[in-house]
C-alpha cells in the first residue's frame, strides 16, 4: 500500500482522514479525488496542501474517464471511498442526486477500480443502513438491512454493490459501517455544528420532534483510526461496524453544547419532526475489537470539548459557510417547521 486515492477527501471525515494518514505514514502518497459539492471545502486541507505526498484532483466519481485517468496517473493501489451525498434531510427534499452519487457513482468507481487492478477498496458506510432500533439492542454486522431514508437506502445499495463485486469478481472490497461522527470540519448542516453555530449567534436551536431520538457518537479521529485498522488488517468481503458505545438523546447533546458555550437553554426550540425519523442507533463494535484490535481512544467529554473549542477558534471557517448558499438551504429546510 503506497498510493491511496481518497474519494470525498475535501468533506468532513475525508479531510480528517487525509491529514491523519499523511501524519501517520511518511511513505504514503494521498490523492484526494473530490468534485467539490457544497460539502467539499479545500480550506479543510490547508495544513497539507504543500505536502509533496498530497495531491488534489477535482473530479466526479461518476466520470469513468476522469477516475481512470487519476488511477493511472498516480499509480493508485488502494481506494478509500468517502465521496457521497451525506445529509438525511437533503435526501428527503431531493433524493435523485443521492442515487446518482452514492449508487451510480460507486458503481462507476468500482468498474474503474476493477479494470485498473486495485489491491484494496474500502467502502465507508453507515449504521443507518440497519434502520432504527427500539429502546434496547444493538446493530451487529448480521442485523438485516432496513434503510429508512433515501440517504440510507442509497448507502445500503452501494454497500451491496461492493459486496457483490467481491463475491462475483473476487474484487478486494471491504465495507465499514460507522455511527454518527463529530469533530472539526463538520459541515454546519449536521446536529452538533449547527447547534454550536446557532448558539454562538444567539439563534434558536431547532430540535426535531420530542428530542428523544438517540444517536451513538464517535469522535472523527477515532473513525479515522478504525478505517486505518481495517485498511491494513481487514478481510476482503467482510463488513466491520465502527462505534464507541456512546449513546445520547439529541436533547441532552444540545443541552451539553449550550452548557459548554455558557448559553441559555431558552434558545432550544422544538420543531416539526424529520419525516421517517429513525428513533435510535447503537452499534455493536465487537468484531473490529476482537478480530482487529481496534478500540476508540477518545472519551466523549474530551471529544466534545475539543470540538466546541475548534468551532470557537475557527469561527471564520463556519461563518463563511453559513453566509453563502447555505443561507438559502437553511431558510427552506427550517421554514415550515
Ligand atoms: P461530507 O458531506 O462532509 O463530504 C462528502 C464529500 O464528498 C464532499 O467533499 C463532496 O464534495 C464529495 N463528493 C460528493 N459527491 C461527489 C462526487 N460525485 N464525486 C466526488 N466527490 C464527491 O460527508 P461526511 O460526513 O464526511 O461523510 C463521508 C462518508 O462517510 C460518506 O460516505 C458517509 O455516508 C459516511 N459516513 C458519515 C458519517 C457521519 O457521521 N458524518 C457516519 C458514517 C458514515
Ligand atoms: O449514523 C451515521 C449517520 O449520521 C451518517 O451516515 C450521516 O451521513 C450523518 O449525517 C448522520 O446522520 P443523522 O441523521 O443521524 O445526523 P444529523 O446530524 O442530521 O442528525 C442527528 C440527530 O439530530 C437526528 O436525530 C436528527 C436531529 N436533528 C438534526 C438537525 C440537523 C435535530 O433535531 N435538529 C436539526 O436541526
Amino acid at each position: 500500500m503506497k498510493n491511496i486515492l481518497v474519494t470525498g477527501g475535501a468533506g468532513f471525515i475525508g479531510s480528517n482522514f487525509v491529514q491523519f494518514m499523511l501524519n501517520k505514514y511518511p511513505g504514503y502518497t494521498i490523492v484526494n479525488y473530490d468534485v467539490l459539492t457544497y460539502a467539499g471545502n479545500l480550506e479543510n486541507l490547508t495544513s497539507v496542501e504543500k505536502n509533496p505526498r498530497y495531491r488534489f484532483v477535482k473530479g466526479d466519481i461518476g466520470d469513468a474517464a476522469a477516475v481512470t485517468a487519476a488511477l493511472k496517473e498516480y499509480s493508485i493501489d488502494t481506494i478509500v471511498h468517502f465521496a457521497a451525498e451525506s445529509h438525511v434531510d437533503r435526501s428527503i427534499s431531493g433524493p435523485a442526486v443521492f442515487v446518482q452519487t452514492n449508487v451510480v457513482g460507486t458503481q462507476v468507481l468500482l468498474d474503474a477500480s476493477r479494470a485498473h487492478g486495485i489491491e484494496r477498496f474500502l467502502h465507508v458506510s453507515t449504521d443507518e443502513v440497519y434502520g432504527s432500533l427500539g429502546a434496547t439492542g444493538y446493530f451487529t454486522e448480521q442485523t438485516p438491512l432496513h434503510p429508512n431514508s433515501p440517504y440510507s437506502a442509497s448507502k445500503a445499495s452501494s454497500d451491496m454493490l461492493v459486496l457483490a463485486y467481491q463475491h462475483t469478481f473476487g474484487f478486494p472490497g471491504i465495507v465499514t459501517r460507522c455511527s454518527n461522527n463529530y469533530g472539526p470540519y463538520q459541515f454546519p448542516e449536521k446536529l452538533i455544528p449547527l447547534m454550536i453555530a446557532n448558539a454562538l449567534n444567539d439563534r434558536p436551536l431547532p430540535v426535531y420532534g420530542d428530542g428523544l431520538n438517540v444517536r451513538d457518537w464517535l469522535y472523527v479521529e477515532d473513525h479515522c483510526s478504525a478505517l486505518d485498522t481495517v485498511l491494513h488488517r481487514g478481510v476482503n468481503g467482510e463488513v466491520y461496524n465502527i462505534g464507541g458505545h456512546n449513546e445520547w438523546k439529541n436533547i441532552d447533546i444540545v443541552k451539553l453544547v449550550l452548557k459548554e458555550l455558557g448559553k441559555p437553554e431558552s434558545l432550544i426550540t422544538f420543531v416539526k419532526d424529520r419525516p421517517g425519523h429513525d428513533r435510535r442507533y447503537a452499534i455493536d463494535a465487537a468484531r473490529i475489537k476482537n478480530d482487529l484490535g481496534w478500540v476508540p481512544a477518545y472519551q466523549f467529554e474530551t471529544g466534545i470539548r475539543r470540538t466546541v473549542q475548534w468551532y470557537l477558534q475557527h469561527r471564520s471557517w463556519w461563518e463563511r459557510i453559513i453566509s453563502g448558499d447555505y443561507k438559502n438551504y437553511y431558510a427552506q429546510q427550517y421554514a415550515n417547521r
